[in-house]
């Protein structure tokens, strides 16, 4: 079975082919950037426009990569919620038009539950659920237990910024690019994580949900403290920074996964979402993991962060359980 898959929720336009849910025939991603780099964030309107023009392109190359034409397609599948709403219309209502046109099911899929599915396309099915999924993405930051490909009970989210937010909010306060998490990566690996002791937001004894808020703050405070005493920060300092807010944000999101673990003692932990491309994070979650019967997934950075592909594979699951969309659906911001 060919499903077509088509991701706008944020500022990655993408549309991918998967056969059977699991055999990636292409996977097209295009990146907004460039267009939202000297705002330091996405621009919510500049991304729907970016949308308009390129998704169907998206879909012309993704056909062309799986050697496939459009006729060959069996279902749709899009990524209906979270979202920007006007980015999810482009994506909900491009789906809608090729479902109808082709007469095919169309498949509304939960982008969040697709970051988790991501780990699937990569190891097939040696991966088998329960798991306990971290999931940590530039809008969200939350810890699932997950059933099966399509059911996911919520344990934990955060109260306040997402964890790659936060990386990005503190990239920025260092005048690093956008996005900001692979550049607090990059520079970080120059300082030392036990330079600044910023706090590790745990919030009450056995919550397993996230604050970021008041790290970023920390961070804040003591970069205005330093640039108070000395001017301009060095090279040196800009990267301790970085660092020892990284293993801030790691610590938190290693124990509370931990943590689940304990209360849910499955054998998978399933990491998803763009942030899980920080390398910081996967080694210190697979430590953690070491003396534990316990194996982690993760998928390849191209599938970490917002791509079609996720989108198509877990609408194949979606289809198997019957969960079909009618034309009517609607995206839920
Ligand atoms: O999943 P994603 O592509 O989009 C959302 O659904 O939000 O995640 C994007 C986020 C951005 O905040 C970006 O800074 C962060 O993932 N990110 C990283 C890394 N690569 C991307 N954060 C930390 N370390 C990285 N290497
Ligand atoms: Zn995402």
């Amino acid at each position: 079975m060919l499903i077509l898959g088509i991701e706008t929720t944020c500022d990655e336009t993408s549309a991918a082919v998967v056969e059977d849910g699991l055999i990636l025939r292409s996977n097209i991603v295009s990146t907004q950037e460039r267009l939202h780099l000297r705002f330091g964030g996405v621009v919510p309107e500049i991304a729907c426009r970016a949308h308009v023009e390129a998704v169907l392109p998206a879909v012309d190359r993704a056909l062309e990569d799986a050697r496939i034409i459009l006729r060959e397609i069996d279902a749709i599948a899009v990524a209906t919620t979270p979202g920007l709403i006007g980015a999810l219309l482009i994506g909900l209502t491009s789906a809608k038009t090729l479902a109808w046109l082709l007469k095919v099911p169309l498949l509304a899929v939960n982008h969040l539950h697709a970051h988790i599915f991501a780990s699937k396309l990569e190891f097939g099915h040696s991966l088998q659920f329960p798991t306990i999924s971290l999931l940590v993405s530039g809008g969200h930051t939350s810890l699932y237990l997950s059933q099966s490909e399509t059911q996911h009970l919520l344990l934990g989210a955060t109260l306040d910024d997402a964890v790659g937010e936060a990386f990005d909010k503190v990239a920025k306060l260092l005048g690093l690019a956008y996005p900001g998490g692979p550049e607090i990566e990059r520079i970080a690996q120059e300082g030392d994580p036990t330079a600044v002791p910023f706090p590790r937001p745990y919030l009450e004894p056995g919550s397993l949900d996230f604050s970021f808020s008041g790290l970023k703050t920390a961070v804040l405070y003591h970069y205005q403290g330093l640039q108070k005493i000395k001017g301009r920060l060095s090279k040196k300092e800009i990267a301790d920074i970085a660092a020892s807010f990284q293993e801030a944000v790691v610590d938190v999101l290693v124990n509370k996964t931990l943590l689940a673990l304990e209360r849910h003692p499955v054998k998978g932990v399933v990491l998803g979402g763009g942030v899980a491309c920080n390398s910081r994070l996967r080694n210190r979650l697979a430590q953690a993991l070491e003396n534990v019967p316990v194996r982690l997934y993760y998928p390849p950075p191209v599938l970490c962060t917002d791509n079609a592909a996720m989108v198509a594979g877990l609408g194949y699951y979606e289809y198997l359980e019957k969960n079909l969309a009618s034309l009517e659906v609607e995206a839920v911001a």
